[in-house]
């Protein structure tokens, strides 16, 4: 249930947007992130554990909070954001362990 949900967590970009500059595809206009991906697990008969998982990853903090049903859906989350912060960081983005207002600076 992991590593299934931890590969497709993020499949539904391929059909979200048009090409790599963000510009988002009708899908992506339409669905919440991830929508069509959770869909997508269940009509490839994974089971519902992964589509919930694949469907609310995006809904975590500092947007939104759905109380975890799993274990993996906490792995896959966190992941996610040890991938992705990073890089929100250095481009000066929000990041979503808020990392400027959480961290304090130490000369
Ligand atoms: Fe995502």
């Amino acid at each position: 249930m992991l590593l299934a949900a931890a590969i497709l967590h993020d499949a539904s970009k391929l059909v979200e947007f048009e090409d790599r500059t963000g510009r988002k595809s009708e899908l992506g206009k339409i669905f919440v992130h991830a929508q069509v991906g959770g869909v997508r697990c269940r009509d490839a008969g994974l089971p519902n554990d992964v589509a919930q998982i694949v469907t609310f990853h995006n809904f975590t903090p500092p947007h939104t909070h759905v109380t975890p049903r799993s274990l993996e859906y906490i792995l896959v989350t966190y992941a996610d954001h040890a991938a992705a912060d990073p890089i929100s960081f250095v481009e000066g983005k929000p990041t979503h362990f808020d990392i400027k207002k959480r961290f304090f600076t130490v000369d």
